[in-house]
């Protein structure tokens, strides 16, 4: 199999192919629980820049370069490194273009993982610029949609919430703009998708304000997090903080066989009483990301991956 992800730097999920996010999916499926999988990173390293919080993206990558025989050196807030002297990220890039053979950087700017993929000489994963995109996240998204539902092509997908500075949602309507799918989009007025963001993406879209009005529809529920820390306006955010949720009442409307996702944190947008519905596969989801994350890795670092 011809591998294109060879040496890439994955900024933009625009940036990948239909075939190579199926290149992706089939590969995590044949790595999980393989043995030979600690060879394919072996003596490798990868190094995390976050200076933006996180949980589940910077530990799974980590995971999942241990896993592939690796190790990971960075750092996961921007205190502890000589930014906070007035070095530039610039400089930052090409001091750690030495240390590694993987940058994966999260950053508070749209355009600070582009800006990376430039100076550096390493392939460089974006792990969430400001908001606008975080390919990776969106790959896990799909990849569950797929494994969950069997298919991506004819499905009904839900995005509620914050759409407007949900870096996930960018993402994952440029990966779904490649299967043939229906995107209904719910959110509160003050909250709806920048239209300039999905300028000359093509796929049927549909807006609504309350997920009352299509959620008998759906086969998968995508919700997002308000993104308190992106709002320029404290007032803004106190408009719509709380403005909607997914409980169990809500669900009672939904597909038997709809599944909920969520990138994770969630806050309140989705009660608890949603935990134990069947439908909710968001803990999954997150599970499945160091899985996908890792053929990823493997994929990046391996011109051919020969224990496949
Ligand atoms: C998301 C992010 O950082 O954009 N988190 C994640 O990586 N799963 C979503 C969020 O913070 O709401």
């Amino acid at each position: 199999m011809e591998n294109r992800l060879y040496d890439r730097d994955i900024v933009s999920i625009k940036d990948l192919s239909k075939s190579d996010l199926e290149l992706i999916f089939d590969t995590t499926d044949r790595l999980k629980g393989m043995k030979e999988r600690v060879e394919l990173c072996k003596g490798r390293i990868l190094c995390y820049l976050f200076f933006e919080p996180s949980t589940r993206t910077r530990l799974s990558f980590e995971s999942a370069m241990l896993s592939l025989g690796g190790s990971s050196i960075g750092f996961a807030t921007s205190k502890v490194s000589s930014m906070e002297k007035g070095e530039s990220l610039v400089d930052t890039i090409r001091v750690v273009d030495n240390y590694a053979d993987v940058i994966v950087i999260r950053h508070r700017l749209d355009g600070a993982a582009r800006l990376a993929a430039d100076v550096a000489s390493r392939p460089v994963i974006n792990a969430g610029s400001g908001s606008e995109e975080h390919p990776t996240q969106a790959i896990i998204d799909v990849y569950t949609i797929k494994k969950e539902k069997g298919r991506v092509d004819g499905l009904s997908v839900g995005i509620v919430g914050d759409l407007k500075y949900s870096r996930t949602v960018y993402s994952l309507i440029y990966a779904l703009s490649l299967y043939d799918i229906d995107i209904h989009l719910i959110s509160p007025q003050l909250l709806r998708v920048r239209k300039e963001s999905l300028y000359g993406i093509d796929v049927d879209m549909h807006e609504y304000d309350s997920i009352d009005d299509v959620i008998s529809i759906l086969d998968v529920i995508y919700v997002t997090r308000i993104q308190r820390e992106r709002f320029p306006d404290r007032q803004e955010y106190e408009k719509v903080k709380q403005s909607y949720v997914v409980d169990s009442r809500v669900l009672k409307h939904a597909k038997e066989d709809a599944i909920v996702l969520h990138p994770l944190p969630r806050v309140d947008e989705i009660a608890d009483d949603v935990d134990s519905d069947r439908r909710a596969m968001y803990f999954k989801q997150a599970s499945y990301g160091k899985d996908v994350r890792a053929a990823l890795l493997a994929l990046i670092l391996n011109e051919k991956l020969d224990v496949l």
